[in-house]
C-alpha cells in the first residue's frame, strides 16, 4: 500500500530546496506527499531557528500532531532543518512523541531514519556536521524540471558570523559547488523546460572565493547568462561587503539577469553595523547602491532591516530611517531583534524596552510602506514583460507570472503562454501583486 508523508516547510529558500530533496528521497522508499497530517503515515517539519518566534512555532506545530499520534501510535513524527540541527538530542528528550531528528547536513540519511522508525528500532538522531568533501559529494543532481522557475543552490553555509545570527551555527561552514557541475545542472534544467533560475546561497557574492581555482560569482553569472533557452536569472542573498564591481556591472551587461537585487542592509548606523559585525559602513553600502543604479537605472532593491539591536539609540535608528529613505527600497523585510543563544550578540546588554522597539518598528514600517507603494504604483498603466509561470489562484482562465522585479502579475490568457515571456499592461496595483491584461502587442 502507498505510504504517505505530510511535510511542512518553514524559513528561507534553502529550506524550500531541502524540502524538494526530502520529497524526492522519500519517494524512493514509497512515500507520496499528502497535504493533511491526519492522512499521513509520516509527518515532518523542516524548521527555521533564525528568530525566537520561528523556533516557537515549531513546538506549537508539533503539539498539533500529538492527538493524531495518540489515536494512531504508528504515526512517525520527525523534525529536520535548523531547529533540529541546533537542538539534536535535546529535542528528542523534550518531546517524547517525536521519533526522529535530522539536521541540515544529514538529509541523505532520512530514508534510513524513517525505515528505522517503521521497524520500531529506536528513535533516530542525525545532527552531526559533515566535512567539506562529503558535503560536496552529497549535492544531488536534481534532473526533474517540470516548472518554469527553479532554485539552484550554488553555495551552502555561512562564515560571516554576524553577531546576531544563528545561521552559521546551524548551517555550518561555507562551501561552493564546482561551477562546471552547476552549469551542467542548469543546462539540463533548461532542456527540460525551465526558463528562470534563481541561484541560492546564504551569501552568493562570496561564491568560489574559498575554492582554489574557482571562478568568481560574476563570472558564474556571465556563463549562465549564455545558456541558450534560459530567459531569466536571479540570485539571493547578497552580502554587501562581498559585492564586487564586476558583479554590479553584470546588471548593466547581462541580458537575462533580472533588474532586482535583495541587498540586506540590517541597519543604517555605523556604530551598530560594527556591533553586528557586518563588515561594511553605511557609506560603503550607499556607494554600492549608487553604482547599481548607474549600471542599471531601473533596478529595484529590496532589503532586510533589524530594529532594536542591543544598544541601538534614537540616533542610530534615525540613521536607519534616513538610509531607507535615501535608497528607496521597493520592499523591506523588517524584523525586531531576537536574541539567539550562542551568538555573540546574546551577550550584549539589551536595555531597550519592548515599547521602544515596537515604536521604532512601526515608524520604519510606515516609512517603507509609503515609499514602496509609490514605486509599485508607478507601474499602473505600464506595459511590462512577464514570464508566465502557470495557472493563477485567482480563477479559471487566469495565469500568473512575474516582472523582472519579481512582482506577481495575474491576468487572463491561454495556458499555451506558460513558460513564455509576454507583455502585460498593468491595470491594478495591490499590496503584493498586480492585475493586468495581455497586451495587444504580443505576437
Ligand atoms: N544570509 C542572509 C540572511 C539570512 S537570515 C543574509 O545575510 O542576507 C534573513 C534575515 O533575518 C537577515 O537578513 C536578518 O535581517 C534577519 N535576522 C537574522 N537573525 C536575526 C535575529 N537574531 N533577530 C532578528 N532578525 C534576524
Ligand atoms: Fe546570518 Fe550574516 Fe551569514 Fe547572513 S551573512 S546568514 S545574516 S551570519
Ligand atoms: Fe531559517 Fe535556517 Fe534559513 S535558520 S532562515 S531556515 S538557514
Amino acid at each position: 500500500m502507498q505510504k504517505t508523508v505530510f511535510l511542512e516547510t518553514f524559513g528561507c529558500q534553502m529550506n524550500v530546496v531541502d524540502s524538494e530533496r526530502i520529497v524526492a528521497l522519500l519517494d524512493q522508499i514509497g512515500y507520496a506527499r499528502v497535504d493533511q497530517p491526519d492522512l499521513a503515515d509520516l509527518v515532518l517539519l523542516n524548521t527555521c531557528s533564525v528568530r525566537d518566534k520561528a523556533e516557537r512555532r515549531v513546538y506549537g506545530h508539533l503539539g498539533r500532531f500529538k492527538p493524531i499520534k495518540d489515536r494512531r501510535p504508528e504515526l512517525i513524527i520527525g523534525v529536520g532543518g535548523c531547529v533540529a540541527q541546533q537542538e539534536g538530542e535535546r529535542m528528542l528528550e523534550k518531546i517524547p512523541y517525536l521519533d526522529l531528528v535530522f539536521g541540515t547536513h544529514n538529509i541523505h540519511r532520512l530514508p534510513e531514519l524513517v525505515q528505522q522508525a517503521e521497524q520500531q528500532a529506536g528513535r533516530g538522531n542525525a545532527t552531526d556536521f559533515l566535512d567539506r568533501e562529503t558535503r560536496l559529494n552529497l549535492f544531488p543532481q536534481r534532473t526533474v524540471g517540470d516548472s518554469v522557475t527553479r532554485f539552484v543552490t550554488v553555495m551552502q553555509g555561512c562564515d560571516n558570523f554576524c553577531s546576531y545570527c544563528i545561521v552559521p551555527y546551524v548551517r555550518g561552514r561555507e562551501i561552493s559547488r564546482p561551477s562546471g557541475e552547476l552549469l551542467a545542472e542548469i543546462r539540463d534544467l533548461v532542456a527540460q523546460g525551465v526558463r528562470e533560475i534563481t541561484l541560492l546561497g546564504q551569501n552568493v557574492n562570496s561564491y568560489g572565493l574559498k575554492e582554489e581555482g574557482e571562478i568568481s560569482f560574476a563570472e558564474l553569472l556571465r556563463r549562465i547568462d549564455e545558456v541558450e533557452g534560459l530567459e531569466r536569472l536571479r540570485f539571493a542573498t547578497s552580502h554587501p561587503k562581498d559585492m564586487s564591481d564586476q558583479l554590479i556591472d553584470c546588471f548593466g551587461t547581462l541580458h537575462k539577469l533580472c533588474h532586482h537585487i535583495h541587498l540586506p542592509v540590517q541597519c543604517g548606523s555605523d556604530r551598530i553595523l560594527e556591533a553586528m559585525n557586518r563588515g561594511y559602513r553605511r557609506d560603503d553600502y550607499l556607494r554600492k547602491v549608487e553604482r547599481l543604479k548607474k549600471a542599471c537605472p531601473d533596478i529595484r532593491l529590496t532589503t532586510d532591516v533589524i530594529v532594536g539591536f542591543p544598544g541601538e539609540s534614537e540616533e542610530d535608528f534615525a540613521a536607519t530611517l534616513d538610509l531607507v529613505a535615501r535608497v528607496g527600497y521597493a520592499d523591506a523585510f523588517t524584523f525586531l531583534y531576537s536574541r539567539r543563544t550562542g551568538t555573540a550578540a546574546a551577550e550584549f546588554a539589551d536595555e531597550l524596552t519592548a515599547e521602544v522597539k515596537q515604536q521604532r518598528f512601526d515608524r520604519l514600517l510606515e516609512l517603507q510602506q509609503k515609499n514602496g507603494a509609490a514605486i509599485w504604483n508607478s507601474d499602473l498603466g505600464r506595459e511590462l514583460e512577464v514570464l508566465v509561470e502557470g495557472a493563477s489562484k485567482q480563477g479559471e482562465g487566469q495565469l500568473f507570472g512575474r516582472t523582472t522585479w519579481n512582482r506577481i502579475v495575474n491576468f487572463s490568457g491561454p495556458p499555451e503562454l506558460i513558460g513564455k515571456l509576454v507583455k502585460v499592461r498593468i491595470t491594478r496595483v495591490f499590496r503584493n501583486s498586480n492585475l493586468g491584461e495581455l497586451s495587444a502587442a504580443n505576437p
